[in-house]
């Protein structure tokens, strides 16, 4: 995803009267959307930084990256008034709903932001005069601006992101469609060898993470995988949750190390611990396995 965003983000033409390439980023809760997002930010904000020096040319201080987060029932001027906010101005505070995007836009150009960050899209209701409103307002941005949006959200295809207009009955939010690129961000899954392969890899990075006296290597890519797998179902949500718990517990009782006793103690989330039966199942039965073939020996 990552490799994406470089792509889409470097490509687009940073000057006024273009149109520019959005993205979207676009998957099920809990798979590390903002996490990755965020991480990618910073790396931006880092880069940019470093070539360009932390104060503009016209003696503002930088800010590469602008993060706003939607909520509830965000309206034109709440999300004016969160990009001011981000900015710390002293005017956020009042101002109508136009005084409140003019010193958006003010902020954005003397920050020299180049890409604007919206999380939690799907809080906006498209179909509702506000939703429409403020889609219109974000191909403004997009037009006016000298930024690339990015957009974070979930199930934004149903919501009819995407879609050419017919679907929703209006065309004109075919302007979005057209100009969003979409990113996906599937779970892991353990039905195919590259995909057992990239969760061992995860399970390895994470094992030389964990600061506990008594691990050793393979505790959790040999030893646990088909278990963790089973409870975090691929999510990697799930599986930090998960493993943070335990990591606790083991110092807690002075364990120092992660087992399947242990673990089976530990309550994980609601939707993982549902998906949990049905797989573990399959995984006893070994009718599916988590492990690469390579390394199916090396297993306890
Ligand atoms: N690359 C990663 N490395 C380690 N942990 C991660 C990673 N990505 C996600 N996580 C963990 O997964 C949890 C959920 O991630 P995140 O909040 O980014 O998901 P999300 O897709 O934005 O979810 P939502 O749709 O609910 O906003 C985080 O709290 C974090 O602990
Ligand atoms: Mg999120």
């Amino acid at each position: 995803m990552h490799e994406d965003l470089w792509d889409i983000l470097d490509s687009n033409l940073q000057d006024g009267d273009k149109a520019k390439g959005a993205v979207a980023v676009d998957a099920f809760p809990g798979l590390g959307k903002t996490t990755s997002v965020l991480a990618f930010a910073r790396d931006f904000h880092c880069r940019e930084i470093a070539e360009r020096g932390r104060f503009t040319d016209q003696g503002h201080e930088r800010w590469p990256v602008c993060r706003v987060g939607l909520t509830g029932n965000t309206s034109l001027k709440d999300l004016n008034q969160a990009m001011v906010e981000y900015f710390a101005h002293p005017g956020r505070l009042r101002g109508t709903t136009a005084q409140l995007g003019r010193q958006a836009l003010d902020c954005v150009l003397s920050c020299e932001v180049r890409l604007l960050i919206l999380d939690d899209l799907h809080f906006l209701k498209w179909r509702h005069t506000n939703g429409m409103e403020l889609s219109n307002h974000l191909k403004w941005i997009a037009n006016e601006f000298p930024v690339t949006l990015l957009k974070v959200g979930v199930g934004l295809a149903d919501k009819g992101l995407f879609s050419e207009g017919e679907a929703s009955g209006d065309a004109a939010q075919a302007q979005t469609g057209r100009r969003t690129t979409r990113l996906d961000m599937p779970p892991f899954t353990i039905t195919s060898e590259t995909g057992r392969r990239q969760f061992r890899k995860l399970l390895l990075a994470l094992e030389q993470r964990l600061v506990l006296a008594d691990k050793w290597p393979g505790m959790l890519a040999d030893d646990l995988s088909d278990y963790l797998f089973a409870r975090s179902t691929g999510h990697i949500g799930s599986l930090m949750t998960l493993i943070n718990r335990g990591c606790q517990r083991a110092i807690r009782n002075r364990s120092e190390c992660l087992s399947r006793e242990l673990l089976d103690g530990v309550k994980n989330d609601a939707a993982a611990e549902e998906a949990r039966r049905e797989l573990e199942v399959a995984l006893d039965q070994r009718k599916l396995t988590s492990r690469p073939r390579a390394d199916r020996g090396t297993a306890a």
